[in-house]
């Protein structure tokens, strides 16, 4: 079942607490000069139009990225992300998580990416070709979790992980912590960024399965962290209320970072949104 189109939610508060974390990942891995692969499990189109049918329709990002206009953040990752995402909103676009890692390439860093809708693939393919930042970006026709299974440990083995799957249908969650396991067996030093829904009883048997996923992949034996942002109250009828990013063998210090990067995010984003930063497993602690 390939009936998920990011379009219609492109831009909204679930990509910034995504983008923005995985650019915290990004500033990490820039603080070496050695090389790192980055794979981006579930790539989407690349671009998206927030003046196309599909973001009119639903008009999520007006409770995301549209709240950040004229902001001018003081935190160095948010910058950053104003300045990579600047010249796409100008033109009423948003960027994906290709587009935003291309950005962030140096010469010698690889990029990989997995998409298996054809029509998205076929869009991605596209944006890369248009976007050809620095460093080696490479796009894959093939399902993600599978792909990055066989391709690990990559070369360079220094690097991270984007894992943003759809959520369709309730057994996606086992899929990913099945698949997380064996990553990890291949590649135990993967720093992998995982977003998963924060979702309210009306989502039926989904409710609560995010936070089960993050509760299996606390027990394995690696540092997790996971940061939160919600932008209603848990007990609100709007489905998904908020979102969050689990992140398996976070680097040195990103959660000072993370707490520092939300707490000045949250307020943008209204009078009812709360975020978190907590550990959910720490090895050395
Ligand atoms: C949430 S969107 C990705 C958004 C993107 N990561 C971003 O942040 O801009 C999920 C994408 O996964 C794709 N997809 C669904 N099942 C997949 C699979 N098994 N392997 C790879 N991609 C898949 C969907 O077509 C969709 O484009």
């Amino acid at each position: 079942m390939l009936s998920y189109l990011h379009g219609y939610h492109a831009g909204n508060h679930a990509d910034l607490i995504k983008h923005i974390t995985w650019l915290a990942v990004l500033d990490k891995l820039h603080q070496k000069t050695k090389p790192f692969s980055l794979i981006d499990t579930h790539a989407g189109a690349g671009c998206y139009p927030l003046d196309g049918e599909q973001a009119l329709k639903t008009q999520e990002f007006k409770r995301g990225v549209a709240l950040l206009q004229n902001w001018k953040p003081e935190h160095h990752v948010l910058q950053r992300y104003q300045q990579v995402i600047g010249d796409f909103v100008a033109r009423q676009q948003y960027p994906g998580s290709p587009l935003i890692s291309v950005s962030q390439l140096r010469d010698n860093d690889q990029l990989h990416l997995m998409e298996l809708h054809p029509g998205e693939f076929e869009r991605l393919r596209g944006a890369i070709k248009q976007y050809r930042g620095n460093g080696h970006s490479h796009v894959h026709h093939r399902d993600g979790l599978e792909g990055t299974i066989a391709m690990c440990p990559p070369k360079p083995n220094r690097g991270a992980i984007l894992i943003d799957p759809p959520y369709e249908q309730r057994k996606e969650y086992n899929a990913v912590i099945a698949a997380v396991e064996q990553i990890l067996k291949r590649w135990p030093q993967a720093q992998i960024v995982l977003w998963y829904p924060l979702l309210s009883e009306r989502a039926g048997d989904k409710t609560g399965q995010s936070e089960a996923m993050c509760e299996s992949l606390a027990s394995l034996s690696h540092n997790v962290l996971k940061a939160e942002l919600c932008v209603d109250d848990a007990s609100s009828d709007t489905g998904m209320y908020g979102s969050g990013v689990c992140l398996i063998n976070p680097a040195w210090q990103i959660d000072a970072v993370l707490t520092d990067i939300l707490n000045e995010l949250t307020p943008q984003m209204g009078v009812t949104a709360t975020s978190t930063v907590r550990w959910l497993h720490q090895i050395d602690a």
